[in-house]
C-alpha cells in the first residue's frame, strides 16, 4: 500500500459557520482528484454543520484541531476524542507548535491525547517542528526525533497506520518565509528513516509525512515534488478556496 498524498488544511481559529460552511463546499467540488485526500481541520463548532454539507463522496474529510485526553469529565470548555468520532469525524491534529506554546501542551501531554484519539477510533495528524533558535543551531533533526520519540514512539506498527505526520517549523509558520524544499525534504527523510529504524521499511513507506509552514499556491508543486513529501498542512491559504484548491492540485506526477 502506498502512502497516501494529503492536501491537508488548518483554518486555526478562523471563519464564522456560515463562512466556513461556503468555504468547505467549494473546496469539496473542486476537490475531485482521488489520487489526494483533502482534508479540512476546522473549528469544533464546525464540524458538525460542515460535515452535513460536505457529500461524502467528495472525498474531503474533517478534522478537529485538538481533543482532550480523558474521555469524558470535569474539564469545562474540552472537547473529548469520543464526542469527535461520534460526529463520524476521521481526523483530530494533535501537537500543533500554536497549542505547545500557548496551551503549555508537552510532548507527555501529546503522547496521552494521541492514546487517547486513536482508541476513539480517531486518525491522527501528528505536527513536530522545531523553532528558530534550534534551527540555528543545527540541532533540528534531534529536536524532532526527540519530540516523536517522546509522544508517537510508543505506539505498535498498527497503530502507525492511522497516523500522519507533519512537520511544521516554527520559523515559517503564518511567516511568509517557507522552507526551501532541500530543507523540507532532508528533515523528511531523517523522519522516514527514525521511522525505519523504529519500525521498519513497510511503516516508514506507506507513513503519509506532511509538510507545514507557509505554503502557497505558488510554492505548493516544488515542496510536494521531493521524494519524501507526501503533501501539506496549510494555514493562512486554506482560507481562500481557490489557493487552497491550486495547493491540492499540485502534485503533479505523483498524482497520475
Ligand atoms: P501557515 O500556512 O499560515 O504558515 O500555517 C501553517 C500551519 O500552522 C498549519 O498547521
Amino acid at each position: 500500500m502506498a502512502r497516501k498524498l494529503i492536501a491537508a488544511g488548518n483554518w486555526k481559529m478562523n471563519t464564522t459557520v456560515e463562512e466556513g460552511i461556503s468555504l468547505a463546499r467549494k473546496v469539496a467540488e473542486a476537490s475531485r482528484n482521488n489520487k489526494v485526500l483533502t482534508i479540512l481541520a476546522v473549528p469544533h463548532t464546525h464540524l458538525f454543520p460542515v460535515s452535513k454539507k460536505i457529500k461524502a463522496s467528495s472525498g474531503v474529510r474533517l478534522a478537529a484541531q485538538n481533543c482532550h485526553h480523558k474521555t469524558s469529565g470535569a474539564f469545562t470548555g474540552e472537547i473529548s476524542p469520543a464526542m469527535i468520532s461520534s460526529l463520524k469525524i476521521t481526523y483530530v491534529v494533535i501537537g500543533h507548535s500554536e497549542r505547545r506554546e500557548y496551551n503549555h501542551e508537552d510532548n507527555a501531554l501529546l503522547a496521552l491525547k494521541t492514546r487517547a484519539a486513536l482508541d476513539a477510533g480517531l486518525k491522527v495528524i501528528f505536527c513536530c517542528g522545531e523553532a528558530l533558535d534550534i534551527r540555528k543551531s543545527d540541532s533540528h533533526v534531534a529536536h524532532v526525533k526527540n519530540q516523536l520519540s517522546e509522544s508517537l514512539f510508543m505506539l505498535s506498527a498498527t497503530e502507525m497506520k492511522n497516523i500522519v505526520i507533519a512537520y511544521e517549523p516554527i520559523w515559517a509558520i503564518g511567516t511568509g518565509e517557507t522552507a526551501t524544499p532541500e530543507q523540507a525534504q532532508e528533515m523528511h527523510f531523517a523522519i522516514r528513516e527514525m521511522l525505519r529504524k523504529k519500525y521498519g521499511k513497510r511503516v516508514a513507506e506507506n507513513t503519509s509525512i506532511l509538510y507545514g509552514g507557509s505554503v502557497k499556491g505558488s510554492n505548493a508543486a516544488e515542496l510536494f515534488s521531493q521524494p519524501d513529501v507526501d503533501g501539506g498542512l496549510v494555514g493562512g491559504a486554506s482560507l481562500n478556496a481557490d489557493e487552497f484548491v491550486t495547493i491540492v492540485n499540485s502534485f503533479g506526477r505523483k498524482a497520475g
